[in-house]
C-alpha cells in the first residue's frame, strides 16, 4: 500500500529518494514526504498531499539535499490525505519516522504518551510509533536500541524505518508483517518497502524475515532477529532490469502491461511443459508424490486473483475428478474451516503481500493441510517464503494497479496444476496431455491475436463512456471471467459493473435491463453457447443493447442494438478464459482513457493490500 525507501550515502540521497518514491508510487498515492539530514545535521523535510510530482515541485522551490534520508508515499489509513499525515512524522523535531502498516494498539500508546507531555500533530498511528522511539531514545540515547525497545510494544503490522538527527550515521529499519528489502551498496545501503524501488541504485538484496530490525551505515549493516541477536540473512540478486519497470512508448502501465501479456504467458510456461507433456519438475522435486495423494483442494486468494482461482476450480474438477472450494481471503481467514483429509491449500497472488491472504496462508499452517502451494508472481515475496510449494508467475513487475499479465500467467500456472493433479490422478492418458500442452503451449499467439481488436473495441469503448451501469454476464468457466471483466471496468473507469451467471438474470438483475443499461456477453463457441444465446434473447427482448464478446463459430450476427466482437482463436477450456478476458481488459482500458480517469493509480485503490 505506502512505500518506504531510505537511503545512507556519500552522495545527495534526495535524487535516490525521490526515483525510489516514483517508482513506489503505485503502491498508495494519496501523499509523499522524505527527510533527509543536511550538512548543519539539520532534518529537512519536505511533504505533499497527492502525487509524487507534486513532492518534486516543491522540492524544485525548496530543495533539500543530504547524505541520509527516508521518504514514503501514503495511501491514508488512519487519518485524512493532508499534509499533516503524510510522512515522514517527527517527534520533538529530531526524530523521523516513516511507516507502512497498521499499528492496532495506537490509541492506548497515544493515551500513555499524552500523559507524558508529547504533543499529537497528526491523526496517524504512525506518529505514535515515532514518539515512543524518541521516548526510549531519552533514557538510552542509541536509536538501534530504542527502535527495539519500542518495536516489542507494538500490535499490529509495520515496516519502519527511522532516523534521528542525535545520531547520524544510521537508518534503523523494522518489519513486522509488511515486507521490508535492504539494497547493498558499496560505501551506501538503502531500504525500501519493494526492489523496485532500489532497482537503480543496485541489484543485491537482502530481506528482512518477520520480527528483524536492522541497522543500515554507509559501511554494512546488521540484522538482529525479534530477540535481539543479531543474524545473518542471505543476500540475494535481482535478475530485474531498472527499465522492468519503465513505461517505455506506451501511454499507461496498464496498456504496456496487456500487451505484455502474450510473452508473460510464454515465460510462465517455458521449462514446465515439453512439446507434448508437462514435466514432473514444475511444483518441485518431491510434488509427483504429493499431488497423487492430493484428494482435495482449497484455493485462497483476494480480487483479481481469487478470479483467477474461480476459474480453476472448473479445470480442477474436470480434469483431476477432485473436489475445489475456493474463496475470497478475508472470509476464509475469519471461519474456522474445517479441512477434510489430504487437502491442498492454494493461494493466489500478484504481490505476495496481500495481508488477507497471507493471514489465510498463516491459518491453513495450522489446520492440517496436505501442503500450501503459492501461486505468485513476487520471488521474494512472503507467501513465496512461507508456503510449502511455489509456482511462480513469470509476468514480471506489474505497476498498474488494475491487474492485467498477473492474471493471465495465474491461470496459465492454474492451468498446469489442473493438468499435474489430472496426471497424478491417472485421469490424463498421453494423448489427452498432449492435446492439452499443445492447447496451452497456442496461448501467447492466441492473446497476440486477441490483442489485434484494440481497433473495434476502442471504438466500441466510445459507447459505454457516458454510462453509469454495465452488467457482464458468462457461464461456466466463463461467469468468472465476466466477473474480472467488470472489476475492470469498475476499478479504472468507476463505471458501476457487476457480473453475473446468464443462468440467474432471470433470478432478479433482468428488472435492470432497459435502454440504458448494456449488456457485455463472453460468449464463445462452447458447450453452453445455446444456454447463454438464450439468455442474451430474454435482454434483447427487453430492449437491452448487447456487446458480445464471441468466435466467428458462434453466428452471431450484428444488428442496431447488438455489437459482436469475434475473437479470432477461442482457444479450448484450458485456454479460452485467458483469450477472453484480452477484450475485457482493452474494453476497461479504452473507457477509461476516454473518460479521463487515472488509468494506473484509479482513485482509493492501492497496488498492493498490505493492510486488512
Ligand atoms: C485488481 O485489478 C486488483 N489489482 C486487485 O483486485 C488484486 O487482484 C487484489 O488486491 C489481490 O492482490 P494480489 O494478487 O497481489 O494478492
Amino acid at each position: 500500500m505506502c512505500g518506504i525507501v531510505g537511503a545512507v550515502a556519500e552522495r545527495d540521497v534526495v535524487p535516490i529518494l525521490m526515483e525510489g518514491l516514483r517508482r513506489l508510487e503505485y503502491r498508495g498515492y494519496d501523499s509523499a514526504g522524505l527527510v533527509a539530514l543536511d550538512d548543519d545535521g539539520d532534518l529537512k523535510r519536505a511533504r505533499e498531499v497527492g502525487k509524487v510530482a507534486a513532492l518534486a515541485e516543491a522540492l524544485d522551490s525548496n530543495p533539500v539535499h543530504g547524505r541520509i534520508g527516508i521518504a514514503h508515499t501514503r495511501w491514508a489509513t488512519h487519518g485524512a490525505p493532508a499534509e499533516r499525515n503524510a510522512h515522514p512524522q517527527f517527534s520533538s523535531n529530531e526524530l523521523a519516522l516513516v511507516h507502512n502498516g497498521i499499528i492496532e494498539n495506537h490509541s492506548a500508546l497515544r493515551d500513555s504518551l499524552k500523559a507524558k507531555g508529547y504533543r499529537f500533530l497528526s491523526d496517524t498511528d504512525t506518529e505514535v510509533v515515532a514518539h515512543r522511539i524518541h521516548e526510549h531514545m531519552q533514557t538510552r540515547g542509541d536509536l538501534l536500541a530504542s527502535v527495539q525497545e519500542a518495536v516489542r510494544e507494538l500490535d499490529g503490522a509495520y515496516a519502519l524505518a527511522v532516523m534521528d538527527r542525535r545520531d547520524p550515521e544510521r537508518i534503523i529499519t523494522a518489519r513486522q508483517g509488511c515486507p521490508v528489502v535492504i539494497g547493498i551498496g558499496i560505501g551506501e545501503h538503502f531500504v525500501a518497502s519493494d526492489i523496485a524501488a532500489l532497482l537503480p541504485v543496485t541489484r543485491r538484496f537482502i530481506f528482512l524475515e518477520e520480527g528483524d530490525v536492522a541497522e543500515l551505515r554507509r559501511e554494512g549493516v546488521r540484522i538482529f532477529d525479534r530477540n535481539g541477536q543479531a543474524v545473518e540473512r542471505r543476500e540475494t540478486e535481482s535478475q530485474l532490469s531498472a527499465d522492468a519497470v519503465e513505461r517505455g512508448e506506451y501511454r499507461h502501465y496498464m496498456l504496456k502491461e496487456i500487451h505484455e501479456q502474450p510473452n508473460a504467458v510464454a515465460e510462465t510456461l517455458e521449462e514446465r511443459v515439453t512439446h507434448d507433456h508437462l514435466l514432473a519438475a514444475a511444483f518441485g522435486p518431491d510434488a509427483e508424490r504429493l499431488l497423487a495423494e492430493v484428494e482435495g483442494v482449497h484455493i485462497i486468494a483476494c480480487g483479481t486473483s481469487y478470479h483467477a482461482g474461480m476459474i480453476a476450480r472448473y479445470q480442477i474438477e474436470q480434469l483431476a475428478g477432485l473436489p475445489c472450494n475456493v474463496e475470497i481471503a478475508s472470509e476464509y481467514r475469519y471461519r474456522d474451516p474445517v479441512v477434510p483429509e489430504r487437502h491442498l491449500f492454494v493461494c493466489i497472488s500478484q504481490s505476495g503481500e496481500t495481508a488477507d491472504t497471507l493471514a489465510a496462508l498463516r491459518l491453513a499452517g495450522e489446520k492440517g493441510y496436505l501442503a500450501r502451494l503459492a501461486i505468485c508472481n513476487v520471488p521474494e515475496s512472503s507467501m513465496v517464503r512461507e508456503s510449502d510449494l511455489v509456482l511462480m508467475t513469470r509476468a514480471g513487475p506489474e505497476i498498474g494497479v488494475a491487474s492485467t499479465k498477473a492474471f493471465t500467467t495465474q491461470l496459465s500456472a492454474l492451468a498446469l496444476l489442473a493438468l499435474a493433479l489430472g496426471k497424478a490422478h491417472g485421469r490424463l492418458d498421453a494423448e489427452a496431455e498432449a492435446n492439452a500442452v499443445a492447447e496451452l503451449r497456442a496461448l501467447p499467439t492466441a492473446i497476440e491475436a486477441a490483442l489485434e481488436l484494440d481497433g473495434p473495441i476502442e471504438k466500441l469503448a466510445e459507447h459505454l463512456v457516458h454510462r453509469h451501469h454495465a452488467l457482464f454476464l458468462g457461464r461456466g468457466v466463463h461467469y468468472p471471467v465476466a466477473m474480472e471483466g467488470a472489476l475492470k471496468l469498475k476499478e479504472i473507469s468507476y463505471i458501476h459493473a457487476e457480473a453475473y451467471a446468464a443462468g440467474e438474470l432471470k433470478h432478479g438483475p433482468l428488472a435492470l435491463v432497459d435502454e440504458d443499461m448494456p449488456i457485455i456477453a463472453v460468449a464463445p463457441s462452447d458447450a453452453l453457447l445455446e444456454k447463454i444465446r438464450s439468455n442474451l434473447e430474454e435482454v434483447r427482448a427487453r430492449g437491452g443493447e448487447l456487446i458480445v464478446f464471441s468466435d466467428a463459430e458462434s453466428g452471431f450476427l450484428p444488428d442496431e442494438r447488438t455489437h459482436v466482437i469475434a475473437l479470432p482463436r477461442a482457444g479450448g477450456p484450458l485456454t479460452a478464459p485467458a483469450i477472453f478476458t484480452i477484450p475485457l481488459q482493452l474494453l476497461a482500458y479504452h473507457v477509461a482513457v476516454h473518460k479521463g480517469t487515472d488509468v494506473d493509480k484509479p482513485r482509493n485503490l492501492a497496488k498492493s493490500v498490505t493492510v486488512e
